[in-house]
């Protein structure tokens, strides 16, 4: 039974150029900047960013959090979407290692934060019993709202609010690439109005590991020190870099157009699990990158299933599936996700649909399709 595991685009493989590429790297100890394939990677991050430097980092937290170090003092505060990864998902290093607080708004369904809230969570710089604002962080694509794309206009409109207030913008771009490519833009006018950005490699651009962190020069500096400091200064990591050099190329090898295919794929999958009896919340329309998120939900009241609570429904889902040879993952809010990526297609789609609709029968969510007559 083939295993189309969806729970993330961080479970790509390599290609078999990265893996090629890996084995031939020209390499030397990056902390004394003498690896020559990861001045490259760092070089054409730069250039395709539109930033003036760049340093590449083991992960997207690593990044995240070396920015935050590198922009935020102790004491220092960043606004932030309340459920973004920067302020949910890791363990605090804002507050831990930056020693920063965050102030969390929620999000849109397009997933942009209000400007006027956004203008309104500034503390009074004068006031000594407040911590000094710092930052506006936003993450994009914004994950937590089925991974919408935030528009170049609206990022503007955010620089402009942070910047009145004599502070920068730091953009998580772990999927960066991707809103850019659902936007039909650069990912240079993405960030045109930014001050830096972390963008993941090991997500959709199925690199086997990293990140990089852009921003101008003196920035990067700071980013590259903090990056030091949390352990991340690795020696050969050419090794590593060369995956990425490929992934960002422009020829068939590149890794960026290519992301219109997962979210053509997660379109055709939110369109087939959305007509499928047992699966709510999801409105098809919104895929526009390569996330879906829905809910499951018992469509017949008197059924025993119904006495389950929704954690229950949804973890004998999620086995059912398994069992079908699907994976997905839990998310938050009641509902699971599935994300595409590189190494699934059209016709793995297709599969996970009719899997869909074999677990929501399995889980007692959707009645058991009646077996067709025999005709005689
Ligand atoms: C929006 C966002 N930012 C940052 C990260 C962190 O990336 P990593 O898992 O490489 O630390 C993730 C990971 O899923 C993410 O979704």
């Amino acid at each position: 039974m083939p295993l189309i595991d969806l729970r993330s685009d961080t479970v790509t493989q390599p290609t078999p150029a990265m893996r090629r590429a890996m084995a031939e790297a020209e390499v030397g100890d990056d902390v004394f900047g003498d690896d020559p394939t990861v001045n490259a990677l760092e070089a054409r991050a730069a250039e395709i960013t539109g930033m003036e430097d760049g340093v590449f980092v083991a992960s997207g937290t690593m990044g995240n959090l070396v920015s935050l170090i590198a922009h935020v003092p102790r004491g220092g505060e960043i606004i932030a979407e309340a459920e973004s990864h920067t302020v949910m998902d890791e363990q605090a290093g804002h507050a831990v290692i930056v020693g920063a607080s965050a102030r969390g708004i929620p999000a849109r369904p397009d997933g942009t934060m209000d400007p006027a809230l956004i203008a309104a969570a500034f503390r009074n710089p004068l006031d000594m019993h407040e911590p000094r604002t710092s930052l506006i962080v936003l993450e994009n694509t914004h994950a937590h709202s089925m991974g919408q794309p935030l528009t170049p206009a609206y990022t503007a409109e955010i620089a402009t609010i942070a910047h009145g207030h004599g502070v920068p913008l730091h953009v998580d771009g772990a999927r960066l690439f991707n809103a850019a490519i659902a936007l039909g833009v650069d990912v240079s006018e993405l960030l045109a109005p930014a001050d830096s950005a972390t963008f993941c490699l090991s997500k959709g651009l199925a690199c086997p590991v990293g990140s990089i962190v852009v921003g101008s020069a003196g920035f990067v500096a700071r980013a590259r020190r903090a990056r030091k400091l949390v352990g991340g200064g690795m020696r050969q990591v050419g090794i590593l870099a060369a995956a990425g050099l490929v992934a960002l190329s422009d020829g068939p090898d590149g890794m960026v157009r290519r992301l219109a295919e997962d979210h053509a794929n997660a379109r055709r999958l939110a369109e087939g699990l959305a007509s499928l009896p047992g699966i709510v919340g999801l409105d098809p329309a919104r895929a526009t990158t390569n996330f879906v998120v829905f809910g499951v939900a018992v469509t017949d009241p008197a059924s025993a299933a119904a006495r389950l609570s929704p954690r229950e429904l949804r973890d004998r889902f999620l086995d059912a599936l398994r069992a079908e040879g699907v994976l997905m993952v839990d998310y938050p809010h009641d509902t699971i996700r599935a994300v595409t990526h590189y190494g699934v297609d059209e016709e793995d789609v297709d599969l996970v649909v009719q899997a869909s609709r074999k677990a929501l029968a399995a889980c007692g969510a959707a009645a058991r399709p009646t077996p067709a007559t025999p005709v005689n």
